[in-house]
């Protein structure tokens, strides 16, 4: 088993460059079977559900070879069955991507239901609708999403709610539909923009994606290309956090300002000083941090994935905070972590309140799912004395060399194997 041992207290300062975007590339690797020619991906981050998708495609006969530390060249015109077993989806929720792509290149796709982040009920309703709407049969037996199509004809698919799974997986399927597809009610996340650029890049006709009617033409033979994975919101987020968590002053490197607004306003309304540059923002502190109110929704909202951050900060700002989660049902469950190091939160359903307190003492955690886990590595940086969190796979599963960043901002932390214990780890 490893864990990360922090020793909290230390301003960040210095540099941080930001890698690619964990969700666009676990879209954008499994899209590389709809071509036919083999794909360069470039600024690929290395984290565990990368690897897994990487070898999901090695498995069913691609031929994967890095190139670069972050550029992977994959040829996937030799894949052999359209099947994803259990134990290779179980890992990671994005496999079901892996379901579009098959579906949208050979017309039949068998995958194994996805595991990931426990964040309440994840249910791939609208995902099949889509499938369906484009002429697919689809049945779920034994544990495994089976889709079938004789062919794939265009349609109009209106999602319910707003999905970024579905909004991808309609995009997959749809590509290669005879026909015109329109998908309202999409989603408008930056990684939905950046594999709508990848599949046009190859030769696609996608446009509307970053509004909520995306129209796709259906082509008949997509061709290889060279493309760059944006830089990762989430992960460029987490660390403007963990800079005003430590007071620091941080220059982070390689995003996209525009894509971290809802993120700087919240900052800024705390106190935070966010500078915008072309490719980078600068994050520091040199106030009081104040309470504030966030609620949580789809793009161009505050992002899910940044609410269990956000909160820790706040349990360091002056004042009664509330958040709202709206996406998910269970995306509380770093709160008994928090309060074990000193936090005042109480939980009702889908709001927290919380007290700041000032100060968080150090105390041993577990990391239960990748955001809140990021959470828990801002709260040890920020309090007094030792944190030690446990369960640290999840925090791999979307964050490139992370120890290796902090250290280099001046953080006290290391990573620990304990001898004899079983090390998980996702391939
Ligand atoms: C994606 C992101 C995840 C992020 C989330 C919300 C990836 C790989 N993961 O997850 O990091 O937290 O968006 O921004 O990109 N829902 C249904 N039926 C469906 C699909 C979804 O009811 O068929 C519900 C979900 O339970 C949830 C909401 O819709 O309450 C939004 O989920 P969705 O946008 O689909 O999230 P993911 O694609 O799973």
């Amino acid at each position: 088993m490893e864990k990360f041992i922090i020793k909290g207290g230390r301003r960040l300062e210095g540099e941080v460059v930001i890698s690619g975007a964990k969700n666009a590339a676990v879209a954008i690797i499994p899209a590389v079977i709809l071509s036919d020619e083999p794909c360069v991906l470039e600024n690929v981050p290395n984290i565990s559900d990368v690897s897994i998708s990487l070898r999901i495609l090695f498995e069913m006969g691609a031929d994967v070879k890095y190139i670069g530390k972050n550029t992977v060249r994959i040829d996937a015109t030799g894949i052999k069955e359209p099947i994803v077993p259990y134990e290779m989806a179980r890992h990671m929720r994005a496999s079901y991507y892996f379901l579009g792509s098959l579906l949208g290149k050979y017309k039949c796709a068998r995958v194994a239901l996805p595991g990931g982040c426990y964040l309440g009920d994840r249910p791939i309703d609208q995902h099949l609708k889509a499938f369906t709407a484009l002429g697919a049969a689809c049945a779920i037996d034994r544990g495994m999403v089976d889709a079938q199509a004789e062919m794939l004809l265009g349609s109009q698919i209106y999602f319910d709610i707003v999905s970024v799974g579905a909004t991808i997986n309609a995009m997959l399927a749809s590509v290669k539909a005879s026909g015109l597809t329109i998908i309202e009610n999409a989603a408008k996340e930056p990684h939905i923009v950046d594999l709508a650029n990848f599949l046009n890049s190859m030769g696609a006709d996608i446009m509307g994606a970053g509004t909520d009617v995306i129209k796709v033409r259906g082509v008949k033979k997509l061709k290889g290309t060279t493309y760059a994975i944006i830089p990762d919101q989430i992960e460029a987020g987490t660390y403007m956090v963990a800079a005003a968590a430590t007071k620091g002053n941080v220059l982070i490197k390689n995003v996209i300002p525009k894509h971290l607004e809802s993120i700087t306003n919240k900052l800024e309304k705390i106190g935070v000083n966010v500078e915008e540059f072309d490719d980078s923002v600068r994050v520091s502190v040199d106030g009081p941090l104040v309470k504030t109110s966030i609620k949580t929704m789809p793009h161009p909202g505050f992002p899910t994935d940044m609410q269990p951050q956000i909160s820790t900060l706040l349990t360091l700002a002056e004042g009664t905070s509330i958040i709202t989660e709206d996406i998910f049902d269970n995306r509380f469950r770093y709160v008994d972590e928090l309060r074990r190091m000193g936090a005042d939160i109480k939980v009702d359903g889908h709001v927290a309140i919380i007290e700041g307190v000032g100060q968080l003492m150090g105390a041993p955690v577990t990391a239960p799912d990748l955001r809140a886990g990021a959470a828990l590595v801002i709260a040890g940086l920020a309090a007094h004395g030792v944190t030690e969190i446990d369960d640290i796979y999840h925090i791999e599963r979307g964050y490139e060399d992370i120890e290796e960043k902090l250290r280099a901002l001046g953080a006290d932390i290391v990573k620990k194997n304990i001898p004899g214990a079983a090390v998980r780890k996702a391939l």
